[in-house]
């Protein structure tokens, strides 16, 4: 019998690739991101494709006449870049890698918030240009977050872990908003308070950080206006999405002190980040290390496996997107 062709779109940790060749007939992509092309071929030349988020799959593509693919396994919990609509239509199913990278998301959100409020980056700049005058009683002053208040726009299970460790071990207040309040077991132990309006958020958050998904819903959510109602020392931390923040506007309060400081781990345009944020020092950057351990990286691997092992089995996915 003749093994299904599963295309990886960008090469996994070798554990998680070994997996998957135990059972399927798979190719690896071991270029850059594929384009248009490339992807429209990928729909003629296999069975499923384990994609990412570099692999925009729209419409377009979903349409390729006479596709092969059936199915698509995305290495990732954002799914954004696939059009589901137009997956749905053409009758491929999708699925995605939820659960496993929760905590190492919630970790890098933790490391931007004491990033920015303790000044680390400049800091850390500061000493590799030999610019570092010696110790000093006033010099780099950041902010303690001890019993400030973290405000998570979005409270899913990433939301959720970061809000647990920002308030354990950092002692802060949480305060949250999402598109409905979750149950009162979830919030119990965090003390986390609900609010209604993401307006009042913004302005009352001393660290604001995004844990929404991406799209056209939540597009450029964080701009000028709301910046501009934000506490003036207050700090963002972005790990969503890129396009969830005007990364212009952003740039500019960062310029003009609207607000403190800024933690982002995504951009609008990855890998480009917009070039007025390169020069400030108040902003933290970091290259979309989200989900970036060994550990995760091999267990979403893993869980994309598990996924298109259900479909060939003809059993339900795991994490059905559609
Ligand atoms: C992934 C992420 O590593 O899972 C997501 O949605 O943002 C990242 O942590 C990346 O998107 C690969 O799919």
């Amino acid at each position: 019998m003749t093994r299904p062709r599963i295309l990886i779109t960008r090469p996994w940790p070798k554990a998680a690739e070994d997996d998957l060749r135990r059972r399927y007939d798979v190719t690896v992509n071991e270029g850059g991101p594929l384009d248009k092309a490339a992807l429209i071929q990928a729909m003629h030349d296999y069975d499923a494709l384990a994609s990412t988020v570099t692999d925009k799959l729209d419409a377009e593509v979903f349409a390729t006449p006479d596709a092969r693919v059936r199915m698509v396994g995305n290495f990732g919990v954002g799914y954004e870049h696939i059009d589901v609509k137009a997956a749905r239509a053409a009758g491929i199913r999708v699925s995605n890698t939820p659960d496993v990278l929760t905590d190492a998301t919630a970790d890098i959100a933790l490391l931007l918030m004491l990033m920015t409020s303790r000044r680390a980056g400049e800091g850390e700049r500061q000493v590799r240009s030999n610019g570092w005058k010696g110790w000093g009683t006033t010099h780099l002053m950041g902010q303690s977050l001890q019993g400030k208040t973290l405000g998570l726009i979005g409270f899913g299970r990433i939301g959720r872990a970061t809000a647990h460790r920002a308030h354990a071990a950092l002692g802060m207040k949480i305060a949250y908003h999402n598109r409905r309040r979750v149950d009162p077991e979830l919030e119990g132990p965090l003390g986390a308070t609900y609010v209604d309006r993401v307006e009042d958020l913004i302005e009352t958050a001393d660290v604001l950080s995004l844990h929404c998904p991406g799209g056209a819903e939540t597009r450029h959510l964080i701009n000028a206006e709301r910046l501009k109602t934000m506490k003036p020392t207050a700090i963002l931390i972005n790990t969503a999405r890129g396009s969830v923040v005007n990364e212009a506007d952003l740039a500019q309060a960062l310029r003009d002190n609207v607000i403190a400081a800024a933690g982002l781990d995504v951009y609008e345009a990855e890998p480009k980040v917009h070039a007025d944020l390169l020069g400030l020092e108040n902003v933290v950057l970091l290259p979309h290390l989200g989900s970036a351990t060994v550990e995760t990286r091999v267990k979403m691997g893993l869980r994309v496996c598990a996924n298109i092992d259900r479909f060939f089995a003809g059993e339900p996915l795991i994490d059905p997107v559609a």
